[in-house]
């Protein structure tokens, strides 16, 4: 995307500071009146994160970052299906990346505190964007029922269901909290014996047809956003996101899977 940020930059600030009524980048009020404000520090960064556009781009980014990190941790479920030996020596070795250069556990820790600020700003962002949305509509049309595209509700919806299950699944697979085993570094005893629960498998494939739904349409929205606009990568972009979508949650859901037929014991 050649050029692309400088015009993402231009459009973003164009947002915050329309021209005034005939070209003009004055006010037309006196200048005594009203002394031209005086410009603050941070000035790009803040006029971005002001911008819908600059929302839009920091839900893009840090949706990409939660993607690459769903696609390795999907892979990484997959050791599920060697053994226990595989998957626990896997997960051991995940909190010994680094050493001895880093400290047991620090790149893990690393991992964990981009994670929690991509799903922060994900967050917010879609939060702010979403008042903006309603704010901007005429008052009578507020007050009807269907207000957002279908597209538009499902993300919501679906943010909102996993931002609930990653709160669970945190709680089960990696405090043990909720899980029925809870053993500290033994992801394989722990996946066995939650998966053999009802209620575990309902809330994990409703959950991850909720990622396959939001990556699909995620990912497309982030190549529109970060300035996807010619028609063969467009193509691409859209293929990409429903083989991204397909692939993610069909390899998350084998494992549930493999625990209910018995392939995973
Ligand atoms: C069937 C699907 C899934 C399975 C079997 C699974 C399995 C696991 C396991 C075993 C752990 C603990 C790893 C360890 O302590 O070494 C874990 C951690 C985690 N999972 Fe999943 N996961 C699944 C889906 C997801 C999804 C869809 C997301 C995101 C929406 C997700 C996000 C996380 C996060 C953020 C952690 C914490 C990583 C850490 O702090 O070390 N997982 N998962």
């Amino acid at each position: 995307m050649p050029g692309a940020f400088p015009t993402f930059v231009a459009m973003a600030t164009a947002t915050r500071t329309p021209p005034s009524p005939g070209g003009q980048t004055t006010p037309r009020t006196s200048p005594r009146a009203t002394p031209p404000p005086r410009p603050r520090r941070g000035g790009l960064l803040r006029t971005l994160w002001g911008s819908t556009l600059g929302k839009k781009a920091v839900m893009a980014v840090s949706g990409l970052v939660m993607l690459a990190y769903l696609v390795a941790h999907m892979l990484g479920n997959l050791k599920v299906f060697f053994g226990p030996a595989d998957m626990n020596g896997y997960a051991h070795w995940l909190r010994t990346i680094g050493e001895p250069v880093l400290h047991h556990e620090w790149f893990l820790w690393g991992v964990r505190v981009v994670l929690l600020a991509a799903v922060v700003l994900h967050g917010v962002c879609a939060w702010q964007l979403s008042r903006r949305d309603l704010a901007a509509r005429p008052v009578a049309y507020r007050h009807r029922r269907h207000r957002a595209s279908y597209a538009t509700r499902t993300m919501r919806w679906g943010g909102i269901i996993l931002a609930l299950f990653l709160v669970w699944h945190l709680l089960d697979l990696t405090t043990g909290t909720v899980n029925p085993r809870g053993q500290a570094e033994h992801p394989y005893e722990n996946i066995v014996t939650g998966f053999g629960t009802w209620y575990t498998n309902v809330i994990y494939c409703v959950a991850m047809l909720a990622v396959g739904l939001h990556v699909q349409h995620g990912f497309w929205s982030a190549a529109q956003t970060l300035g996807v606009t010619r028609p063969g990568l467009a193509r691409l972009c859209k293929g990409g996101a429903t083989v991204l979508a397909v692939v993610l949650t069909a390899g998350f859901l084998s494992v549930p899977l493999g625990v209910m037929t018995g392939l995973v014991e």
